[in-house]
Formats: C-alpha cells, structure tokens, sequence
C-alpha cells in the first residue's frame, strides 16, 4: 500500500506521495506539487530538500555512520585504499584482483599531462591559489579533449574519468611547484598513487627524495576519507552543471570552485589559523573557549559542528588516531596537535557544547597531519580535491543515468516590485 502526505491549502486538499529510502530515510515527493496546486516549497540552503535518488553514500548522523555503498568508513580506512574505495563509488562494489589492476593501469597510463597544458601555469602569477589554477586547468583540458563531449557514450566517459583521477594530481602539483618557482616533476608510474603525488609534490631534479611509505599512506588515508560525502555542495554543484549536460570536464571544474569556499573544503585551514592564533596569543586554550561560549564575539571553534554529524564525525576519529601516528614516527612536536587535544577534552566536557551537539569534524586533525607531511597551508583544499574527485564522478554519472533526471532548474518566490511603467531618463526625479 502506497503512503500519502495530506496537504490542506486555500481550501484543496492535496494528497503528496511518500518516498522510503532503504534505511527508512522518509520523504515527501512534492514533484507534481505545483502542478497539481499551484504552489512551491521554500527551503534556502536545501537543508530540508532531498535532489534525488542515490545509492552511493549513506551517512546517519545522529549515530556517526558513513558508509561508500553500504561499507563503513572505519573498514574502508583500515583495509582498503583510495583508488580501491574509487572504483567501488564508481562502480558501485568491490572490484576483483583484475578489475583493481586494470583500473590501478588505466590511472597510471593517463598521470601525465599534454605539455601545452604546462603552458597554461606560465601565464598565471606566481601567487595565484592552486585552487584557482587547479579549477582553470581541469576545466580547460575540455580543450585537449574533444572526443570527450558526449555525456551519453559510456567508454568515452570511463577515459575522461580516468584522465581526470590520473591528471588532477599532476596538475595541483603543478600549481605548488608553479607558486615556489620550482620545476615541475614528471610522474613516476611505478609508485603508487599517493607516493607518486608526494613526489610531485616535494621532489626537485637537483635531489634524490625517498617517499616515506608511512606518508604516503597517511595521504592515501586521508584522500579515502574525503572521496565521497553525499549530496554536499560541490557534490551538488557538479550534478547541478552536468545536469544541463555540459561535459565533465566543465562540472568538475564547477566543483573545485565550489569546494575551494571557506565553509566547504578550506575550514582545515581554518583550523590551523585558530590553532596558531592560540598559540601565539599563550592560551591553552581555556579563554579561546570562553570567547567562543559568548555570543557577542562571533567567534567560532573551527573544526567543531557538523550540518550532518550531531554526533561524531566518524573520520575525525580514524584521523586523530593517524595524526599521533604520524607525528610520533617523525618525532615532531607539534604544539598545535597538543593544543588541538587540550581544546577537544575540555569541549567535549562543556554544557556548551554537549547541549549543541558539537564535536570535532573530519577538518580538526587533517590540517595538523598534512602540516607533518609538509603540506602548505594554501594546497590544503587542492587535496581535498583530489581525495573528492571519485566521488564527483559517481554522482555525475548516477545523475546522468538516472532517468528522473531533467535539467536542476529550482524555482523561487519573486518578492520585487511589481509592474511599473518605465520612465525616460529626462522625465525621472534629479
Ligand atoms: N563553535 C561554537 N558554536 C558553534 C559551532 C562552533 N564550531 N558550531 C555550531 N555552533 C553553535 C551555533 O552558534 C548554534 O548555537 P545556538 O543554537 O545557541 O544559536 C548551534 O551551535 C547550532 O549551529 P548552526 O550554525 O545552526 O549549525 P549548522 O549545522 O548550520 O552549522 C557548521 C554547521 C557550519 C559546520 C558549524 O558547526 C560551524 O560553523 N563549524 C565550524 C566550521 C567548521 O569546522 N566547518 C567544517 C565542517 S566539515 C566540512 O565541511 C568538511
């Protein structure tokens, strides 16, 4: 028997289907609504809007649950790896041994990028953002592929997805050896593939440079942990752009630029500025809180809160643990990671915060680890990027295979003047 929502308005009665997610997610289709009567529903920011139908992320966060096609996050994190947690959010299981090499193959075959697109960094200034080079790059590489346009041709698609998970890594290591004025490093194919990015990143042609395999797979770590978060707002931007069937190319672009604001892919950032600011200003930590207790001063506890999570983050977890790991091993003291924990006890033991829900989010520790590796600050987003890219990907391609799909075209509620004669310049009040 089918579920209906009743809706009583100016005197209709209107009888709303009910969607059931498979883990009793409900929903209200309100897709024929104003068709039907004649009305439109009000939600800034989609809180409360479901855009559709997906089987690639389940996140339950009142519990802390994230898992890519039904498996958690914590099993992902310990046994598995990014291009392995890539191939399942794209294909949607686990491949076999052959599947994962030809896929591992087909990456490696594609890291290097067209020398004219090197061109491309020369023009941009040194100080550019990588973020703002990386989101030019990779939408300009619908230049060098042309046989990459027709959304509906499936193999077509698969190399442009495969181009993008191999390129994207040259190309933000570009943008940082661009920004140092040190020369680019070609790939190294027989390194996999977060070693392979270190070594873009940090290696010269003056030097040997050994990649740290404890590094390499804290990277990896931590681009498996950002691969997918369901329909957040690059996510969503990239559905939104692909959906008026724009190449790929173009709705990844799109979602760069979407990830790159401060509210979205740049809070880690965030965090380390906070964390800095603490530091220098010899708190540790106590009066920072009081500030951000008191509402007058606006002033937040950055990597704290969660739109979705109102229990625990579960990556914010499994990286706390890999943070110790990694400064451990590299026997660094790192004053922030001591600041960081001493701000999490005393927060997590405060009316404030168990009142609002507040715990530490996957931003808390991921800046202090990418610190350790020796990360810049300004390439923190560009590897959020990187690690969201398979996840971008799934989504365009279950949107562009879904047949509900039309074109996102939201409505709104017009609140300007209403009709009025326009007025010649020479009859208009001085
Ligand atoms: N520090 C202090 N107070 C907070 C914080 C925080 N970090 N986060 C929320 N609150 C308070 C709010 O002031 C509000 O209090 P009130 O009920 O007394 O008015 C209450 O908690 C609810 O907050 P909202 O802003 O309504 O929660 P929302 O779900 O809209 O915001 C967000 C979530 C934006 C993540 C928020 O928690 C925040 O700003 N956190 C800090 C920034 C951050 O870490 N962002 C990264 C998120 S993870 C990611 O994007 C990958």
């Amino acid at each position: 028997m089918s579920e209906t929502a009743v809706l009583h308005i100016d005197g209709g009665t209107f009888e709303l289907p009910i969607l059931r997610g498979s883990e009793n997610e409900v929903a209200v289709d309100i897709s024929k609504l104003r068709q039907e009567a004649g009305v439109i529903t009000m939600d800034p920011g989609y809180g409360n809007t479901g855009s559709c139908r997906s089987a690639i992320t389940f996140i339950d966060g009142e519990r802390g649950v994230l898992r890519y096609r039904g498996i958690p996050i914590e099993q992902l994190a310990e046994r598995s790896n990014f291009l392995e947690a890539a191939w399942l959010l794209m294909y949607s299981r686990l491949p076999t041994r052959e599947e994962l090499d030809e896929f591992t193959t087909h990456i490696t075959y594609h890291t290097m990028v067209h020398e004219d697109v090197k061109r491309f960094f020369a023009g941009f200034p040194k100080d550019a953002h990588p973020m703002a080079i990386t989101g030019a790059v990779v939408g300009a590489l619908a230049t060098f592929y042309p046989d990459s346009m027709e959304v509906s041709n499936d193999r077509e698609m698969e190399i442009a997805t495969h181009r993008l998970i191999a390129k994207v890594p040259t190309i933000a290591a570009c943008s940082y050896k661009h920004s140092i004025g040190q020369p680019f490093m070609h790939p190294i194919n027989r390194l996999d593939y977060a070693a392979n990015f270190l070594h873009m990143m940090f290696a010269t042609p003056a030097e040997d440079y050994e990649v740290d395999p404890l590094l390499a797979r804290t990277m990896d770590l931590i681009l498996l942990l950002h691969a997918d978060h369901e329909q957040n707002c690059s996510a969503s931007t990239v559905r939104m752009v692909g959906s008026s069937r724009a190449n790929l190319f173009s709705a990844v672009s799109a979602g760069v630029h979407a990830l790159w604001g401060p509210l979205h892919g740049g809070a880690n950032q965030a965090v380390i500025e906070m964390l800095g600011q603490i530091r220098d200003s010899g708190d540790d930590g106590k009066a920072f809180l009081q500030k951000v207790k008191d509402k007058q001063t606006g002033v937040r506890l950055m990597g704290f809160g969660h739109r979705v999570y109102k229990n625990f983050d579960p990556r914010a977890t499994i990286l706390k643990k890999a943070c110790f790991e990694v400064l451990e091993r590299l026997k660094l003291d790192n004053p922030l990671l001591d600041i960081a924990v001493q701000l999490e006890e005393v927060a997590l033991a405060d009316e404030y915060f168990i009142e609002r829900k507040l715990y530490p989010n996957v931003d808390f520790y991921s800046g202090i680890i990418l610190q350790a590796i020796g990360v810049p600050v300004p390439m923190f987003p560009t590897l959020f990027t990187i690690g969201r890219l398979p996840g971008w990907i799934a989504q365009w391609s279950e949107m562009i295979h879904d047949p509900d799909t039309k074109i996102a075209r939201p409505r709104q509620v017009y609140v300007g003047e209403t009709e009025r004669r326009y007025v010649p310049i020479e009859e208009r009040p001085g």
